[in-house]
Formats: C-alpha cells, structure tokens, sequence
C-alpha cells in the first residue's frame, strides 16, 4: 500500500515524500517583483516538501493582480530567483513554479502606468482588489484582441524560458481560481467569437497553446497545470464546468505533463457543480494528480493509500510547519497558522514558524 511517505518519480526528479508544498501567495517580494534573501530562506525552509510550487509568479507587467507579487520577466528576477531555487537545491529540496496572469482581477494601480486589466470579455470580476492600500471594486476589464491573446501565450513562453534558466524544476500553468487560463475556459467570462471562444474546445485553446509551448521549452515531465473544476471564485461561473473541464481533461491526456493539480472546493457552490472534484477526474485523467484543498494527514493518507491521487498539496499548513513532512511523519503537533501574516508582516508569519525541536 503506497503511503504519503514513500517516494515518487516524475521524469528525472524523484521526490522523497509526496506532500506537495501548494502555491502560496505571500506578497513579500516588493513593488518591482524581485524576489529577496528572506523569500530564499522561507523557501529553503521548506525543502523537505515533496516538491515545493512557487507562489503565483506574474509573467509579465500586465499579469499582476496583487501587490509585492513576484515576476519572472526581466534578467533582474530570474538572478533573484536563482538565489532562492539555489537555497532549495542546496538544502536537497525541489522547486516549480506558478505561472500567473490576473487577467481581469486586477487594477491600473497595480501596473504600469496607461495600462488597463485584460480579459477575454469586457466583464468585471465580483469583489474587490486591494490596491494602492486600497480597496476598489473590480474594473470592468478591455476585452484583449486576437493579436493580444496570441501575444499573452508568448508572454507565458518568455516567462517559461526565464523560469528555466533561474534553476527552476518545471512549471506550473496557474488555470485555476479565477485567473486568466480560467476566465479564457468558463463560458460565464468568456463572449468571444474568434478562434479562444465559443465552443469549449475553443475556450480552452488558450490553455493547450501555452501548454504546448511549455513543453516545447522545458520537454516532458516538467510542466504542470493546476485547474479548480469547482471553483466560482470572483464570479467566474460555467453554464456546464462538468463538460467543460471534462473535455480539457480528456485533452491532457495527450499531453506529457508532470502532473494535473486539482483543487477540490472549499466554499458553497452551484448545483452543476461537482462537490468532489478529484473522484470524477480521477477516472478520467490517466497522468499523476495532485490533489488540494481542506487537507489533514489523515485525509490525505487515506487519498494515496486509495490510489486516488498520486500526491496531495498542503498550503496553509505549510505556511506555519515549516517542516510539515516530518512533522506528519512522526505524528508531531502541527503549528496553527495566522491568518494576519498570510500578505503582510515581512519575516512575521514568513519564516520565524517554529521548527520541532530535533530539527532546529
Ligand atoms: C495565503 C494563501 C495564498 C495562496 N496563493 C495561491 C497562489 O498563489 N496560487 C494558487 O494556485 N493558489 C493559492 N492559494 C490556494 C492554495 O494553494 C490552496 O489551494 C488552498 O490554501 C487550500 O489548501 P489548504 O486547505 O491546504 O490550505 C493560496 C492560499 C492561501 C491561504
């Protein structure tokens, strides 16, 4: 019976446990996106994981939705990055990571000046973003043209060869939660009627083009996507998310992927939607999954033991037990995470969790 602690092979990299640190958003790498010494050493800390998913990186200038979110465009992040895939590396850890486009959930105070959100539809997103100390409704976004839309998969291949020569182990497509890749797929953000909408196998052009493309860069066994088949994040909604990610699923078959990261829902959601996503994709994904969303040691023993995913993706947990495999491992207490510190507070609720003592 294989366990969370027995090992895993993808392609050339094999992890010694399969507990996933999940992407986790910190909002510690400053107005430019540089990544610095105490993102290295939260990192570094954390090397035990499995595999370690960077938190959402923005591809370009035009990706950023949140402030002090990191980049990966410019030679100035990918030498900051290298620091922190080095920390990882040395420390005998393994490291993805989070390719990231706002598309619509963002706000012109948050990019370049003259610059304006982008979507696949001119249709704002529900809730606020936090800007400029603000708080501000979501604007409504401009609708991108064809040429933009195959300009965006180019930005995503530019950041996937950045990420590749700041010592990354792969990458991960973020088409979850809301973002962009997501707001391309659901049929309730997406009007378009060029070749990106329109029928589903249209919609989700946008996620194979860059997919591919990933591939092409990085070869097999490197690029991973992470989908939210029951996510209503921000107002992103689809008329049929069963069909809809069915049929992208069933196309990822074809591709060589690392892995498919699925996140079950944590919120109340919409009759046509599926309450436990990875049963059903289960059957119908013939690659590795990597289960997150809501899960203990307990939980997540039992999704291995069953064969119902191959790794399982831990994120608040993470963020306060540095050491959480070993932890899990011989059944220690687990620190509690402090909601307070999850976007703010420097090395507060960054790095400063305690380790157990043995491991200080
Ligand atoms: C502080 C914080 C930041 C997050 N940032 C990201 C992110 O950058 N990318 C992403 O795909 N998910 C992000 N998530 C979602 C987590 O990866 C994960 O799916 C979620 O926390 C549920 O897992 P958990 O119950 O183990 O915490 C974030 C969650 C939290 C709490």
């Amino acid at each position: 019976m294989t366990g969370l602690h027995d090992s895993i092979r993808i392609g050339s990299l094999l992890l010694p446990n399969r507990l996933v640190m999940a992407p986790l958003t910190r909002c510690r790498a400053g107005e430019e996106g540089i990544p610095n010494a105490l993102m290295a050493e939260y990192y570094r800390q954390r090397s035990g994981a499995g595999l370690i998913i960077s938190e959402g990186t923005n591809i370009s200038p035009q990706a950023k939705g949140y402030p002090g979110t990191p980049g990966i465009w410019n030679p100035e992040q990918v030498k900051a990055w290298k620091i922190v895939t080095d920390a990882v590396h040395s420390a005998g850890g393994r490291i993805f990571i989070q390719l990231w486009h706002t598309g619509r959930l963002s706000h012109p105070d948050l990019l370049p000046p003259g610059m304006h959100p982008v979507a696949p539809s001119a249709i704002a997103g529900e809730g606020a973003v936090r800007a400029t100390g603000n708080r501000h409704p979501f604007p409504v976004p401009r609708a991108m043209s064809t040429e933009e839309v195959e300009a965006t998969v180019q930005d995503y291949l530019h950041a996937g060869s950045m990420a590749l020569q700041a010592g990354f182990d792969g990458v991960e497509l973020h088409a979850a939660n809301g973002y962009l890749p997501e707001q391309f797929l659901n049929d309730g953000t997406n009007q378009r009627t060029d070749k990106y909408g329109g029928p589903a196998t249209n919609r989700y052009r946008f996620i194979l083009e860059i997919l591919q493309g990933l591939l092409n860069i990085w070869g097999e066994d490197s690029v991973g996507i992470r989908l939210s088949p029951s996510g209503v994040r921000f107002g992103t909604f689809d008329s049929d998310p069963v069909q809809t990610y069915g049929g992208l699923v069933r196309k990822l078959n074809e591709l060589p992927l690392a892995y498919l990261h699925l996140v079950e829902p944590l919120t109340e959601i919409p009759e046509n939607y599926l309450a436990q996503v990875l049963p059903h994709f289960r059957k119908i994904y013939q690659g590795r999954i990597i289960t997150a969303g809501g899960y203990d040691a307990t939980l997540a023993a039992e999704v291995i033991h069953q064969g119902e995913a191959e790794m399982v993706a831990f994120g608040r947990l993470f963020i306060s037990n540095p050491d959480l495999p070993e932890r899990i491992r011989i059944r220690e207490y687990l620190n509690e995470p402090d909601q307070r510190t999850f976007y703010t507070g420097e090395e507060k609720g960054y790095t400063d969790y305690p380790f157990l003592q043995s491991n200080c």
